[in-house]
């Protein structure tokens, strides 16, 4: 698969596999045919509390470690330095890896919205800067970090994040942080890249699907990597998740482009890393 190069160097493929849920009603071959159809590159957190059914996968998938490129994170109750350093060990373990390719804070704030998050930021990526310089991680960022949580970041500690994984879809494209990510060499990652289905029924995303002999998902998919973030999308069916990484055969034109990207919001989560969650409409209920 192509690859995108981060701001330290390392490579990384431009389609990640999600893992979110893979779980649910499946066992661990899910996570062998999604290596199947293509997949190099997975992304997990210790917050889905399923590593260790996902390292199980991957111990059958029979691919070599370092053809992966695994990402997890720590959640944002374990941020902390000693914490950290503890919740790394664990998801490694899960894993059953000795190292990550990416290691991202889940969340700049705890769910405590009261609690002291500069601190704990800075004392988290501390422990993220030493796993780093001791070969630990290949690279380490942040998600769902805005503006002003990255500055904030980088105005005290002295490596800088090099990946920012935040919900991006079409009608949530978080035009601010993307556009200081970019200008920073910060890579962003898209969560939810088909806004976890809220977005499927949408008039313009049709109508585009329809034009370019394609599916809405692999819409959604497109214009994420024709706006140079990197795709997450996650499928328990080996045909869904073929189709999301046949993506290469055709170009959302300029026009349908802007079209996408003025689209009015769409498909949110509720989830925002200031605010306490708003509660949506999940698709299909
Ligand atoms: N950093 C964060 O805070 C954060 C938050 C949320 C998610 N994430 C990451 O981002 C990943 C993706 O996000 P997500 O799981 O929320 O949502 P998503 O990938 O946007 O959507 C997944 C949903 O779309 C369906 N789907 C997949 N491919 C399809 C296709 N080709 N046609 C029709 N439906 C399709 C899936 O159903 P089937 O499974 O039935 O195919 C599933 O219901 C997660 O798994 C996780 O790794 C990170």
């Amino acid at each position: 698969m192509d690859t995108f190069v981060l701001a330290n160097q390392v490579k990384i493929p431009v389609i990640g596999f999600g893992t979110y849920k893979t779980q649910d009603g499946q066992d661990s071959g899910i996570i062998r045919q999604a290596v199947e159809a293509g997949y190099r590159h997975l992304d997990m957190a210790a917050s889905y509390g399923n590593e260790a059914f996902v390292g199980q996968g991957l111990r059958e998938c029979g691919v070599a470690r370092e053809e992966l490129f695994l990402t997890s994170k720590v959640w944002r109750d374990d941020l902390g330095y000693d914490s950290t350093l503890r919740e790394f060990k664990k998801s490694c373990k899960n894993l059953g890896t000795d190292y990550l390719d990416l290691y991202l804070m889940h969340w700049p704030r705890p769910t405590d919205l009261n609690a002291d998050w500069e601190n704990l930021d800075i004392e988290t990526w501390r422990a993220l800067e030493e796993l780093y310089r001791g070969g630990k991680v290949r690279a380490i960022g942040v998600s769902n970090f805005l503006p002003h949580h990255l500055d904030h970041l980088m105005e005290h500690t002295s490596i800088m994040p090099v990946v920012n994984q935040i919900e991006f879809h079409p009608g949530y494209i978080q035009k601010a942080t993307v556009d200081y990510c970019r200008n920073l060499g910060i890579q962003v990652e898209a969560w939810s890249p088909m806004g976890r289905g809220r977005v499927m029924e949408e008039p313009l995303l049709r109508h585009l699907a329809g034009k370019y002999q394609v599916s809405v998902a692999q819409i959604c998919i497109r214009f994420a990597l024709q706006c140079g973030v990197i795709p997450l999308p996650k499928s328990s069916s080996p045909e869904r998740m073929g189709q999301n990484l046949d993506v290469f055969s055709f170009a959302i034109e300029q026009e349908d482009m802007y079209r996408l990207l003025t689209l009015p919001q769409i498909g949110w989560s509720g989830l925002h890393p200031d605010r306490e969650r708003v509660a949506v409409q999940e698709a299909g209920n």
